[in-house]
């Protein structure tokens, strides 16, 4: 028996075994209980006692010398294996987990959504009231006079009467404002108040800068010793918030609600030099929101007792502070409900607003 020429072939089959599988089926033929080194082994028995010295030792050596090759070499697959594992199931974590959401977040909601982060980390409650209001609500407990012009047929959207309603709230109408929410608000708890609320509201308007329906916040404020003061620091602090800068010069300039005494607009410092509108710098102003602190009577209406308790009332149109923060110039767009407007204006589902990047 030739051990050169079988240990030449055990070495090349090793050294071409391309995995550990491949590796083991050479093990298994050169030392298993049928290879090839094995055979050799069972041929000593046939051998006189000086043949079986000389090839004992000869098969000994080549036994040791082909199992530590298979050893080594299977050492070295086991690594290249583990090697080609890590690269092959690397995760390439810039690719996005799941496909992109189509559908996108529309700019009102966004702003909503960042309008109630802002007021709840400022102790604010959120409350609700309906779309479809009654005379009573909407202007007679907020102190509109009779005959005021805001309750006649051009602004208001008037309903059918309710004849089964209560006296005096059988006139039903859609809400032209969300100030009717703080007389639900004050009807049904007990001062102090601190609550927001958001939604619908409806004039008979219809150009550039008007639209049938619109959305408003409202902010009411009532507790013992209130005072315009609050009103301001409160103010300024949401605005800072909302359009995340550090500073946003305000102003506060006299206007009439029949439901605050004194009322005011309040205005924002803001720039239109060269044809770009930038809100905080600059020696222009824009218009945001009204505000005063609420009348005697409106507190009387909803039982409140004026010499107890005071407070401030401010409402915003949520259309034009959006408009304001993310640059939408014109207002009609919102309600055109055009996949392409809100695919460029709207926001995405998975990074809603949070207090934390506040
Ligand atoms: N309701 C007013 C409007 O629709 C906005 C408003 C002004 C609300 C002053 C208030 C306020 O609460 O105090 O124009």
């Amino acid at each position: 028996m030739d051990t050169a020429k079988i240990k030449d072939e055990l070495i090349e089959m090793i050294e071409t075994a391309k995995d550990s599988a491949s590796l083991e089926t050479v093990r298994v033929s050169a030392l298993g209980k049928k290879g090839r080194i094995t055979d050799l082994m069972k041929s000593l028995g046939g051998m006189s006692h000086e043949e079986r010295i000389a090839a004992g030792q000869e098969f000994n050596k080549l036994k040791q010398e082909i199992a530590d090759l298979i050893d080594r070499q299977a050492r070295q697959l086991k690594k290249q294996e583990l090697d080609e594992r890590i690269a092959n199931e690397t995760l390439d974590i810039t690719l996005s987990p799941r496909p992109r959401p189509k559908g996108a977040v529309h700019p009102i909601s966004q702003t909503m959504e960042e309008l109630m982060v802002i007021f709840a980390s400022m102790g604010f409650t959120l409350t609700e009231g309906p779309d479809i209001e009654d005379d009573w609500h909407n202007f007679t407990a907020l102190n509109f006079p009779p005959g005021h012009p805001a309750r006649e047929m051009q602004d208001t959207f008037f309903l059918p009467d309710d004849k089964d309603a209560k006296e005096g709230m059988q006139k039903k109408l859609l809400r032209t404002h969300t100030s009717s929410v703080q007389i639900r608000h004050m009807m049904a708890n007990k001062p102090p108040h601190r609550i927001i609320c958001m939604g619908r509201t409806y004039r008979s308007d219809y150009d550039m800068t008007h639209t049938p329906m619109f959305h408003q916040c409202e902010g009411l404020v009532i507790d013992k010793n209130i005072n315009m003061g609050h009103l301001k620091g409160c103010l300024q602090d949401f605005l800072k918030a909302y359009f995340e800068l550090d500073d946003v010069p305000m102003r506060f300039r006299p206007s009439f609600f029949p439901f605050t005494e004194p009322s005011a607009e309040v205005d924002i410092g803001c720039t239109r030099a060269q044809g770009e509108f930038k809100i905080g710098e600059g020696d222009d102003w824009m218009e945001i929101l009204g505000c005063g602190m609420v009348h005697p009577n409106v507190l009387k209406n909803c039982g409140i007792d004026p010499d107890e308790y005071q407070g401030f009332a401010f409402g915003m149109g949520i259309e034009r502070l959006t408009m304001l923060k993310y640059g939408i110039p014109d207002l009609r767009t919102f309600f055109e409900s055009d996949p392409r407007w809100l695919a460029h204006y709207g926001f995405d589902p998975l990074q809603r607003p949070n207090a934390a990047h506040k």
